[in-house]
C-alpha cells in the first residue's frame, strides 16, 4: 500500500516537475538575448525576442497599411532574403524610429498622467491603415433633417425657435 501511494505521488509529481523545468527553460529563453541576428536596433530593446520583434513589425505594417518594403531597403535582385532589414537606407525607417520615440513620449509624459481607461496611443491610433493620417476622409454628413415645426408657427415676428434668453439684467 505504502509503495503504491508513493508511486501515485511520484506520478502526480512528475508532470509538476516537468512543468517547472519547462518554465525554467522559458524564463532562460526570455532573459537570454536571442536577438543576435538583429544588429541595428536603436529604439527597441536589444534583447527583444524574435517573436516580439516580428509582432511589432507586423503591427507597424498593419497600422500604416504597407508592406515591410515600405521601410526596409531591398537587397540586390534575386538575393535571399529580398530585404536588408538592418539597413537604414530608406528614410521611412528613420521616420518610424522618430514615431516610436514620439509615441512613447506621448504615453509616458501625457496619457499615463490622465488616463482612467488604460488607454495608449499607438501607431494605429493616428495612422489607421494609412501612411499619412490626414488622408482620412470621413463620410459626408447626412443632410440636416427639416425642422419639425407645426404649419403656421414661426411666422414673421415670431421668435426663432432657438432664440437665446434675453440679456440678464445687470444690477
Ligand atoms: C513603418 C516602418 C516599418 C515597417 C512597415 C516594417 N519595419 Fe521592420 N523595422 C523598422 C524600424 C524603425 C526598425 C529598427 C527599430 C530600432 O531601431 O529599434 C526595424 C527593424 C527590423 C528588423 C531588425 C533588423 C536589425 O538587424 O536590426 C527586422 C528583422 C525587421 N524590422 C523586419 C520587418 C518585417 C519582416 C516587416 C514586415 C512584416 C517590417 N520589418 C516592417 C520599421 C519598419
Ligand atoms: C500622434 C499621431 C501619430 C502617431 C501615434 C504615429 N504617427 Fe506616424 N505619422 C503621423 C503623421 C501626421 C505623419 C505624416 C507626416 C508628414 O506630413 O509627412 C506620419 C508619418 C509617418 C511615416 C512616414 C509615412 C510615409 O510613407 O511618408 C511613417 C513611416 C510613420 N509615420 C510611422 C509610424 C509608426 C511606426 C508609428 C508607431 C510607432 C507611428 N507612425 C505613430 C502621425 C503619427
Amino acid at each position: 500500500m505504502v509503495s503504491q501511494s508513493r508511486f501515485l505521488f511520484v506520478l502526480t509529481l512528475l508532470p509538476l516537475l516537468a512543468c517547472t523545468a519547462v518554465q525554467q527553460q522559458k524564463q532562460a529563453a526570455a532573459t537570454r538575448p536571442d536577438n543576435l541576428e538583429f544588429h541595428n536596433l536603436r529604439v527597441l530593446p536589444q534583447n527583444i525576442s524574435k517573436e516580439e520583434l516580428e509582432n511589432t513589425m507586423r503591427f507597424f505594417a498593419r497600422s500604416l497599411g504597407v508592406r515591410c518594403s515600405h521601410c526596409h531597403a531591398a537587397n540586390a535582385p534575386g538575393a535571399k532574403p529580398a530585404l536588408n532589414f538592418a539597413s537604414d537606407a530608406k528614410s521611412e525607417k528613420d521616420t518610424a524610429r522618430a514615431m516610436m520615440r514620439m509615441s512613447e513620449r506621448i504615453n509616458k509624459d501625457y496619457i499615463s498622467k490622465v488616463a482612467t481607461h488604460d488607454g495608449k496611443v499607438t501607431c494605429m491610433t493616428c495612422h489607421r491603415g494609412k501612411t499619412v493620417p490626414n488622408d482620412f476622409d470621413p463620410a459626408p454628413a447626412p443632410p440636416p433633417a427639416p425642422p419639425a415645426r407645426p404649419e403656421g408657427a414661426g411666422g414673421p415676428g415670431a421668435p426663432p425657435p432657438s432664440a437665446p434668453p434675453g440679456p440678464t439684467p445687470q444690477p
